[in-house]
């Protein structure tokens, strides 16, 4: 956090409000925020769970911005005179480009794109913002990392989405096309996890099933094509253009009766809903998430109804589930451990 905030501090004066801060970790730009010192300050994430640890860590460190949530950062209203992008070394590549695309559009002409990057020696922010931009100025390597900053020009410039499609099937069923954007999980491909939980799962004609952290959506669609007209898809994820995503998927894969909500605690869903739950929880979540996933999922089946999750860490699932649903059984596919259960 010093590194991040003694790199910022060396480009602090080209900062102009009104200022947006593109993503970030809720502890980077809650600090971030507290060394704007009062400036009017939005702060954008994708995810309500992440918007919601960004709002803790403004009141914990005593800073005042809005917070705002959506699938696009170009949505919110071009308007800002310096977007900062504290880009942590694990983002992907793709999310950065994303950002630094998206970022032009929120701009006003004259306003300036400033990345902070956690790396000593950052070669590639000056070539992707030069790119976009046309020119970027950078400091020089220091072990606080490298800034980078363009400025807007005039010119409207044309809007460049990244997003790559791919294609899935189940041994039995149709071939689907699915669109995956950067900073959504498994981007331009269908997991493998995912594919190991689907293929042994036990999924009926008309069943009412759930997609639980939907990502893109490809597991529900994929369910979608086996339960048929009668059957319905629920997809919930916390992830604001995953939802957009999944809406595009579903549609585009005629899924029967989909259902899309973006929530953090399982908000939205009915008591005894569900025949069938299927779940891949973030790899790398603490428990609470993976506990939510099982514990919120029980409620939510019909008595019979069957549950699935797909784990690397079945050592570390599998007594939850014991507690949750008393037994399970367990297969090994793909290199992953899919546990079953039933209420
Ligand atoms: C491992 S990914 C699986 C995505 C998708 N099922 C697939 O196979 O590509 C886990 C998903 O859970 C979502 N997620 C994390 N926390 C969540 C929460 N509290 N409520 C709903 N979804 C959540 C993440 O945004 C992510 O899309």
């Amino acid at each position: 956090m010093k590194h991040l905030l003694d790199l910022f501090a060396t480009v602090v004066a080209r900062v102009r409000p009104p200022v947006c801060i593109a993503l970030g970790s809720p502890w980077p730009v809650g600090n971030l925020v507290a060394a704007l010192g009062g400036q009017e300050t939005v702060c954008f994430q994708m995810d309500l769970h992440q918007a919601s640890r960004v709002r803790d860590c403004l009141s914990e460190v005593g800073a005042k911005a809005e917070v705002v949530t959506g699938p696009d950062l170009w949505d919110l209203e071009p308007r800002f005179q310096t977007v900062i992008f504290p880009a942590a070394s694990h983002t992907d590549r793709e999310l950065k480009l994303d950002v630094i695309e998206q970022a032009y559009h929120v701009l006003r002409p004259g306003g300036v794109l400033l990345s902070l990057s956690e790396y000593e020696k950052d070669n590639r922010f000056a070539k992707w913002q030069k790119k976009v931009f046309g020119k970027c100025g950078e400091t020089p390597s220091s072990e606080n990392g490298m800034a980078f900053w363009s400025t807007r020009p005039d010119e409207d410039g044309k809007r460049r989405r990244h997003e790559v499609r791919f294609h899935a099937k189940l041994a039995d069923g149709p071939s689907m096309e699915f669109v995956s954007r950067p900073g959504t999980f498994s981007y331009g491909r269908f997991d493998n996890g995912s594919r190991a939980m689907i293929e042994v799962a036990d999924i009926r004609a008309g069943d009412s099933v759930l997609d639980l952290g939907c990502g893109n959506g490809a597991v529900g669609c994929l369910m979608g094509g086996k339960i048929g007209p009668k059957g319905r898809v629920t997809f919930i994820d916390s992830n604001l253009r995953a939802i957009a995503l999944t809406e595009i998927n579903a549609r585009a894969n005629a899924t029967p009766h989909p259902r899309f909500l973006t929530e953090t605690r399982l908000e939205g869903l009915g008591r005894r809903e569900f025949d069938l739950i299927l779940a891949n929880p973030p790899y790398y979540a603490k428990s609470d998430i993976t506990r939510l996933f099982i514990e919120g999922a029980r409620d939510l089946l019909r008595p019979g109804g069957r549950y699935s999750i797909v784990t690397k860490m079945p050592t570390a699932v599998v007594p939850l589930i014991f507690e949750t649903f008393g037994d399970c059984s367990v297969i090994e596919n793909r290199g992953y451990s899919v546990i079953m259960a039933e209420v």
